[in-house]
């Protein structure tokens, strides 16, 4: 073997640390202006993050507030059956919209994702986060109350409507989850397992009344 070639292997192994080396300084150390741009995008475009200052402005703010007494599209909230379940000033006895049996059936599917865990499938209050609490032991642990205590039958649509939407005494909101129409399929939806608890049979459609017992 030539003498040679010992010292050129060394160092062409020495050399083929370079590239790497390279690599791991450009990708761990940062930089002030920006690394070579082959292709621009849209990173270097000129714009305005949040809370930066922008002098176009007599506040320079670069983030604007709503225009003042501008509402955005489909926010307006001026129907007060339908938004706040208030009519005549008094909560709503009547629904804002027709009872179908879409909107009842969505009602439960709601009710079953957003109630149950509490309030239980039933609405007796055994959901399992209730049930759960109660086998711990959880002393601050408020049991919800059952739909088919007096208090909630005699509750107006409106009243169990707001209900839903802003909570009662320990009972939280679920405005920012379920929306509007969907309040009103569960209040629906609540209505009708109180009804199936205190049924006679002139609910019962006359063609089924002779298949029970
Ligand atoms: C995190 C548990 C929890 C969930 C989820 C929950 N509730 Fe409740 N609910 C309660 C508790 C607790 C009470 C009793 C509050 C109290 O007495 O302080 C209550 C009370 C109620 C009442 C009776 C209020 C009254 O006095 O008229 C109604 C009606 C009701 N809930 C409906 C619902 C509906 C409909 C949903 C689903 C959108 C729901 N709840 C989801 C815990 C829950």
């Amino acid at each position: 073997m030539p003498k040679w070639v010992v010292p050129a292997l060394v160092l062409l192994g020495s050399l083929a640390l370079v590239p790497p080396l390279l690599i791991a300084r450009e990708r761990s150390t940062t930089f002030r202006e920006p690394k070579v741009h082959l292709i621009p995008d849209m990173d270097h475009q000129f714009k305005y993050k949040a809370q930066q200052e922008n002098p176009l402005f007599a506040d320079a703010r670069a983030m604007r507030l709503p225009v003042e007494n501008t509402v955005a599209r489909g926010e307006l909230k001026a129907d007060s059956h339908l938004n706040m379940g208030v009519v005549n000033d008094e909560w709503a006895t009547t629904f804002p919209f027709p009872i179908t049996a879409d909107v009842m059936a969505r009602g439960k599917q709601r009710f079953d994702i957003y109630c149950s865990p509490c309030h239980g499938l039933d609405g007796r209050g055994n959901g399992t986060v209730a049930v759960r609490a109660l086998a711990r032991g959880e002393s601050k642990w408020i049991p919800p109350l059952s739909f088919y205590d007096a208090t909630v039958v005699g509750r107006a649509h409106g009243h169990i409507y707001n209900t839903i939407k802003n909570g009662i005494r320990n009972m939280p909101g679920y405005a920012s989850q379920i929306e509007t129409e969907d309040r009103w399929a569960i209040v629906a939806y609540v209505r009708a397992l109180q009804r199936s608890q205190n049924a006679t049979i002139e609910d019962v459609p006359q063609s089924m009344r002779s298949s029970m017992r």
